[in-house]
């Protein structure tokens, strides 16, 4: 089996280690740290654009393979075996079935229409003032401000999805239940890349516990959900309705368990670590605190939500922030149609697993066309000697500039490789929710601290320190918020 995989596999003419095209288990012994992403960059660095790091599997680093796996509602790429870890328990966020996946779309989409979005920014709001609350007791203190982050993103989604208040802010301490899901996730570094050992790991009895709670956990929660009436709609009420008004709720049970697990996993922990690299940036980057404050001055209200939305530099710091701290650093794998797809100028044959690392991608240089071809060659000196790293997709693409997103469109040279809600059948649902948090809570925040990291540090172990855990796991933010003592006076409203 070996040999056939390294000499006679479909994938043997793309580079990459050996040990990799022969099995996975040589991805899980070198991500025992949950540093996948960093396995990815040197492996790009090595072997190129194209590595095989799996007997079925490849890594592109290309910008285009976003849009060749994402784009366009009818694109061919499919959901590989990854996704199926919680079944039976199988949400939107792991349906691999794709006429099935439409339909449960379609029912999920009633829930994040711009009306219900309208209704969940009430309480979008009011955990954005316990937030700032919280901060306010500890002013001018050291904090490590990332649980405060993940209070934030657990309180309001179990308000918006379950109608259920952890209280988690108010209470300054976490929810026994959330640390257990939170050690679920952690699981997911080390034993991401191989599936099906997740899956025995969760069908043995004592294997996997953490995993094994974490979707316990989720599924108790809609069980809960469904005895409860609330006055109003949350996202599990459309979902929890559609299966009554059709008659459904006995045969939909597994995946409406499912769906608590997916909003779980997809809509808390994405928007507080995406909030902790935000302020970890801030603090960073005090000139571009400075100028969202002068821009947040400007405003009558930081908390409305319609004039946030058109706050150019605070949605270029949201932006920035995601292109160099992707929520999924590694992850949202996708399996090439049977026929096989071509991607940035070669040939990948079918039922092959691509991931795309946005972690890379996003900040990523070009290899010159003559790399190309010998990468083709998988010669890794005549790679080395011929290919030049000529452009990014980016420029200065390590530097933290949130103007490129609107006064400096020239400094993108390709889109395509930013898209960190994804694209396509499966872009995120929750992105404008996701979109108002984060406005919320850096808008407020910001209009009324000063945030830096205590003397002598350089806040730098939030990055060095990041885990891949499939979502990406933060180091320490440690920092210090003072209030502000100036602020301008709003503008007039325009007539
Ligand atoms: C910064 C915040 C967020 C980021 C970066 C993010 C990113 C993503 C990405 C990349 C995907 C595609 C996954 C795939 O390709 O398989 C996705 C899907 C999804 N997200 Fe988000 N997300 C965020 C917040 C949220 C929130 C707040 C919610 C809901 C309350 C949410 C719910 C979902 C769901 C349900 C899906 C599955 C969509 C489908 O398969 O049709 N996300 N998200």
């Amino acid at each position: 089996m070996s040999i056939y995989r390294v000499f006679f596999h479909r994938l043997r003419r793309f580079p990459g280690p050996v040990l990799a095209s022969v099995s996975k288990l040589w991805h899980v012994a070198h991500c025992l740290d949950s540093k996948n992403h960093i396995l990815l960059e040197k492996l790009h660095n090595e072997y190129g654009d194209f590595v095989r790091t799996g007997p079925s599997e490849l890594t592109i680093f290309t910008p285009d393979v976003i849009p060749a796996m994402f784009e366009g509602i009818n694109n061919t790429f499919t959901r590989p075996a990854w996704f199926d870890t919680s079944r039976p328990y199988s949400g939107l966020t792991n349906e691999r079935d794709t006429s099935i996946h439409n339909h449960r779309r379609r029912v999920w989409d009633q829930a994040f229409t711009s009306k219900a979005v309208r209704n969940y920014e009430v309480q979008v709001k009011a955990y954005a003032d316990q937030l700032e609350q919280l901060i306010a007791q500890s002013e001018g203190q050291l904090v490590v401000a990332n649980q405060y982050f993940q209070w934030f993103g657990f309180d309001v989604m179990g308000q918006v999805a379950f109608s259920k208040d952890f209280n988690m802010l108010r209470g300054a301490q976490w929810h026994s239940a959330i640390k257990v899901f939170r050690d679920g996730l952690a699981i997911l570094g080390p034993l991401t890349p191989v599936p099906w050992l997740m899956r025995i790991g969760s069908d043995t009895p004592g294997g996997s516990n953490d995993l094994k709670a974490m979707i316990k956990w989720a599924i108790q929660q809609m069980d809960a959900r469904m005895k409860l009436e609330v006055d109003q709609p949350d996202v599990s009420h459309y979902l929890i309705d559609w299966s009554r008004k059709n008659n459904t709720l006995k045969e939909d049970m597994d995946t409406l368990r499912g769906d608590a697990l997916s909003l779980t996993v997809a809509g808390s922990d994405t928007v507080a670590l995406t909030l902790i690299y935000l302020f970890y940036r801030l603090a960073r980057h005090p000139e571009e605190l400075q100028k969202l404050q002068t821009e947040l001055d400007g405003l009558e209200d930081v908390s409305d939500f319609s004039a946030l939305q058109h706050a150019e530099h605070l949605n270029g710091i949201i932006n920035e922030t995601m292109r160099l701290h992707p929520a999924t650093l590694t992850g949202n794998h996708r399996e090439t149609p049977p026929e096989g797809a071509m991607i940035s100028g070669r040939f990948v044959p079918g039922n092959i697993v691509i991931c795309s690392p946005r972690y890379i991608i996003g900040k990523r240089k070009y290899f010159a066309h003559a790399g190309q071809y010998a990468v083709w060659l998988g010669r890794k000196a005549l790679l080395t000697r011929l290919s030049k790293l000529v452009e990014s997709c980016f420029e200065q693409a390590k530097e933290f500039i949130p103007e490129r997103w609107y006064s400096k469109p020239e400094m993108i040279k390709n889109k395509s490789a930013y898209a960190p809600f994804a694209l396509g059948r499966y872009v995120c649902i929750g992105k404008t929710l996701a979109l108002q948090e984060m406005r919320c809570v850096t808008a407020l925040l910001a209009s009324k601290y000063d945030v830096s990291f205590p003397p002598g540090e350089d806040g730098r172990s939030v990055e060095e320190d990041t885990l891949d855990q499939f979502t990406s796991s933060p180091g320490e933010l440690r920092v210090i918020f003072r209030a502000r003592q100036k602020r301008l006076e709003p503008k007039p409203r325009s007539m």
